[in-house]
């Protein structure tokens, strides 16, 4: 995959952060979504890919753009076959109540190198590269914990382990809460804290607990690049979600997945903060019209990591950027 493509789909989350950014604290979920997803799918216009969504905003019968199988970019022979994972919006709660750490999120794959997760749940463990190797999504958290304790040593009481705040969990958090380490309890965003494993500066050592699929396959691509770890299982809620998952040729439904099942090959990694968080500043509105984003890029061919802070002149930008249609 050229690496020029990676400022090119920074161009593309960015649009999707601006927009979005516009419904922080608005109370308006579908609002916030729907503007980072028109974004999102203007900007792909203008990228030279061969592009098919692979993990998108649902599939074609209830998504009406940037759904699963949905062809973006500028086609043509001399351009790369380019499989994408994308959330134009990854936290729509977050932004719409002006929280902590909404972002918009892509990742790129060759073609055929991505699962193919329905819209389903995940059971999922992600660490960083100190910790690569010693995790297992089948054991039980204690012995997890003590794992990754032991590669980064780190006494237990000095790990931090981050865990959707859900009723869910809650036999989970009282199983980590025993072994003595600190838990962060997250209301959402768990692609952020999968990628906040990886960073060392952080603090954040371990990601537990179920969340979206297809985030999980978002966050394995970022620890991809990242050369952490991420494991996951897909957890159904219904038997015409196991269908549906068949239909996309998942074989052994509850299957442990390891990160070369659920990524492979080349994998590049964009996001841009549209809330601010532990990972990204978000978009900040500045005098003259003006807006500021951050963003990271990582490709796994290289492990560079590159941290982009961008100004925009709103003036030059497609409609809609200017200021937020009244709801
Ligand atoms: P959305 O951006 O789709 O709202 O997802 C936010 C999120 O918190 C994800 O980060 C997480 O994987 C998933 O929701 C958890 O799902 P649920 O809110 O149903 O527990």
């Amino acid at each position: 995959m050229d690496r020029n493509l990676a400022l090119e789909f920074v161009r593309i989350t960015e649009a999707a952060a601006l927009a979005s950014s516009r419904w922080m604290g608005r109370g308006d979920e579908k609002a916030a979504d729907q503007a980072a997803v028109d974004a999102m799918r203007r900007a792909f216009n203008s990228v030279r890919i061969n592009g098919t969504v692979v993990i998108g905003e649902g599939e074609r019968d209830e998504a009406p753009m940037l759904y699963i199988g949905e062809k973006v970019g500028i086609e043509s022979d001399d351009v790369p076959a380019v499989d994408i994972a994308l959330d134009p919006l990854e936290g729509t709660t977050i932004c719409a109540t002006g929280g902590v750490g909404a972002t918009s999120v892509i990742a790129v794959a060759e073609r055929g190198k991505f699962l193919h997760a329905p819209d389903t749940y995940m059971d999922k463990i992600a660490c960083g590269p100190g910790a690569k190797g010693v995790i297992d999504i089948d054991a039980p958290p204690e012995a997890n914990i003590r794992a990754v304790a032991k590669a980064l040593g780190k006494d237990i009481s000095d790990m931090t382990v981050v865990i959707l705040h859900r009723p869910r969990h809650e036999s989970l958090i009282q199983e980590v809460r025993k072994t003595g380490v600190r838990i962060q309890l997250i209301g959402d965003g768990d692609v952020s804290a999968a990628v906040a494993t990886g960073q060392a500066e952080s603090g954040i050592d371990l990601l537990l607990g179920i969340g979206g699929a297809p985030e999980g396959v978002i966050s394995a691509a970022a620890l991809t690049c990242l050369g952490g770890d991420f494991q996951g299982r897909l957890k159904f809620r219904s038997e015409d979600e196991k269908k549906r998952a068949d239909k996309m040729g998942i074989k052994s439904l509850d299957q442990s997945l390891r990160l070369g099942d659920l990524c492979k090959g080349h994998v590049m990694f964009v996001a841009t903060g549209v809330t601010t968080g532990p990972l990204l500043k978000g978009v900040r509105f500045l005098p003259g019209h003006r807006a500021s984003t951050h963003s990271i890029v990582m490709r796994s061919a290289t492990g560079t990591v590159r941290m982009i802070e961008a100004e925009h002149s709103l003036e030059k930008k497609p409609n809609g950027m200017m200021h937020t249609e009244r709801a």
